[in-house]
């Protein structure tokens, strides 16, 4: 399959890079950058013939079967629906857009053409501590879940974020590993906005609430400013037990002092075997295999929920997470 990408910074380079050493049956076939001395670095380090000038040469090339967009969310509507027009498979990365009414217009133009053609890169579906602890909730082995409390840690955040951003961009991935683990939809949000750090200029850290439509409570802190590195964590509390995500360090390291393991300063290490299984995953599925990880419907649902947390943001209220039917295209549950 030849593959093109739509974005050469961050995470369209570690995509590329990932896709071109560690995924079998896929070739990249071109990459877009607005900047292209970006396109020429990443095609250059990982073996990129080609570079288009734009995202949507690669949509209608008709040399690549399958798109990755990588660029700002502002691109990914767009892009979505010009991939769905030219029929071609597209991994977006999140969020699929950045209003609801937008990402369901993606979802009814997939509907129309009645098969899954998009997903969305919401990779901690293919983490192994999330895949268990979903896994676990299945068994029924430690009975109902009942609280899930969840820490997003980011060093620092570009001075570009706004407040919004917490929730828009960092909490969205809380938003559906929630549903993915707990397999249900959350009914209202609120967001507690209490002390700010000296250390932004924004209000950070913020703590999410989402209670879900069966009464489960998820509970996230926010914090881009962390300072001493990149952290995520997550534990669930269910009726018999509880089962929370292992610090994800292969080593640990005594030195001047101090012994302990290092926090990455940011997501690429933490997630890389997620990032990984996500891009294999996408490659069975472009081969024939099953569609795999977050559909447009959770793009869909991910950013009604961050568009929700938004106006709690504003209100101070709980506000009521909104959402349209599902489509049959999805089947059930998150
Ligand atoms: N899944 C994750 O863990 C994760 C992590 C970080 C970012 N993201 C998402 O990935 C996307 C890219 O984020 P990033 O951190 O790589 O950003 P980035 O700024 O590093 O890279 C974006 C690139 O897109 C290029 N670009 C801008 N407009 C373009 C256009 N119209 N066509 C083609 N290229 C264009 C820019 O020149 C830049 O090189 C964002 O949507 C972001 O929300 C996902």
């Amino acid at each position: 399959m030849k593959i093109g990408i739509i974005g050469a910074g961050v995470m369209g380079a570690d995509h590329a890079h990932i896709l071109s050493t560690s995924v079998a049956g896929v070739e990249i076939a071109a990459i877009a950058d607005a900047d292209a001395g970006r396109a020429r670095r990443v095609a250059g380090e990982n073996g990129i013939g080609r570079i288009l000038a734009d995202g949507f040469d690669v949509v209608k090339d008709d040399g690549i079967d399958a798109v990755l967009i990588a660029s700002p969310d502002e691109t990914h509507k767009p892009l979505v629906l010009a991939c769905l027009d030219a029929g071609k498979p597209v991994l977006c990365e999140k969020p699929l857009a950045r209003a609801a009414a937008d990402c369901l217009e993606i979802v009814r133009r997939e509907c129309g053409i009645g098969r899954r053609l998009v997903q969305v890169g919401f990779m901690r579906r293919f983490d192994p501590g999330y895949v268990d602890m979903r896994r676990t909730v299945e068994s029924g082995e430690l009975g109902a879940p009942l609280i899930m409390h969840c820490i997003h840690r980011n060093e620092s955040a570009p001075a570009y974020v706004e407040a919004q951003g917490l929730i828009a961009n960092s909490a969205v991935h809380e938003f559906d590993a929630a549903r993915y683990v707990l397999g249900g939809e959350p009914a209202r949000i609120s967001v507690v906005i209490g002390r700010a750090t000296s250390k932004a200029r924004i209000p950070d850290p913020q703590l999410v609430l989402l209670e879900f439509r069966d009464g489960t409570v998820v509970d996230i802190e926010v914090f881009l400013n962390a300072r001493y590195g990149y952290d995520v964590r997550a534990e669930l509390v269910c009726e018999e037990g509880t089962i929370s995500l292992a610090p994800p360090h292969a080593t640990t390291m005594v030195h001047r002092q101090h012994d302990g393991f290092q926090h990455p300063r940011d997501w690429r290490p933490r997630f890389a075997d997620a990032y990984r299984a996500e891009l294999r995953a996408w490659a069975a599925f472009l081969s024939g295999g099953p569609a795999a990880g977050a559909s447009a419907w959770d793009g869909y649902v991910a950013t009604s929920i961050a568009e929700a947390g938004i106006r709690a943001q504003k209100s101070g209220q709980w506000e009521t997470i909104e959402l349209a039917e599902r489509p049959a295209l999805y089947g059930a549950g998150a």
